[in-house]
């Protein structure tokens, strides 16, 4: 088996451990732990437990990794892969049993700045819906072991567009002005509250095209490589326009379509 082929096995395993485990925690009933930048920014006790079992198990197994967690934090390796992980992506759905909320793992080369790394492999699974998106580099993307493609070209009038709403209060604002400017030019805009699963409907044609600005890397790492797989442009990670964190992910053809108009309308935010 391919070397990343591996990595996104390893991926695909400890995040349905870790899946397995918030979903336990949430038919118990979910305990918010902590607010974070704001009150609506909630950590719940699962996402911590989440994480440390990804933790644990990534240190058992590649012990000479790096970790670069949502909760956790970083520690450096010395092997020149960094694990990436969102133990809880859509931790307010997992909060209100919403079942759109993801545990999403990939490891990536070099420094985990979604400027400069590259990713090898990445899983993410959404236990709710019983489904588990992988990809790793060169080898396609997947949806429960089928290859899944982007949806074929389609006109941005009709488009249907995913987004999503970072916590800081001003930013939020802006996002919805932006929203507003949007919807008249696209079919419609979705808002799934788990970017990791937006990247994978847009890999699993679902969505045509998603865009937020302000993601962290561990919301994207993983379900960008799936999407970029499953034949999406993805830009705004380093390759297409270095150093924004305004993320923009289509078929390249709407992508053509979209990317301007979305750069037009955040240009002036800063
Ligand atoms: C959030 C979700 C949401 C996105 C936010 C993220 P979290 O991650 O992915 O859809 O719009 O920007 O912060 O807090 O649920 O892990």
């Amino acid at each position: 088996m391919p070397y990343n082929a591996e990595l996104a096995d390893i991926a695909l395993t400890i995040a349905r451990r870790a899946a397995d485990l918030a979903r336990q925690r949430r038919a118990e009933g979910v305990e918010i732990a902590a607010s974070k930048s704001s009150l609506s920014d909630i950590v719940t006790r699962a996402d911590r437990e989440s994480e440390q079992l990804i933790r644990d198990a990534i240190a058992a197994s590649r012990p000479n990794d790096g970790f670069f967690g949502e909760e956790s934090g970083g520690a450096t390796g010395t092997s020149g892969l960094t694990w990436v992980v969102d133990p809880i992506d859509g931790t307010v759905n997992y909060f209100y049993d919403i079942p759109s909320w993801a545990v999403s793992v990939a490891v990536v080369e070099g420094d985990p700045d979604p400027a400069t790394w590259r990713t090898l492999a990445g899983a993410v699974v959404n236990p709710a819906a019983g489904e588990a998106f992988t990809a790793f580099e060169g080898g396609g993307a997947r949806l429960n072991g089928h290859a899944i493609h982007v949806k074929p070209g389609t006109q941005l009038e009709l488009a249907l567009v995913g987004t999503g709403f970072g916590y800081d209060a001003e930013k939020r604002r802006r996002q919805a002005a932006i929203v507003t400017e949007l919807i008249g030019q696209v079919r419609d805009i979705r808002r799934i509250g788990a970017a990791s699963l937006d990247l994978c409907a847009v890999a699993a044609g679902r969505l045509d095209a998603y865009f937020e600005r302000g993601l962290n890397p561990w919301d994207h790492a993983a379900g960008a490589l799936i999407a970029r797989e499953a034949g999406a442009t993805v830009g705004g990670l380093g390759d297409a326009r270095e150093g924004s964190d305004l993320l923009v992910a289509a078929e390249p053809g709407l992508f053509a379509q979209l990317d301007p108009v979305i750069q037009k309308l955040y240009a002036g935010w800063d």
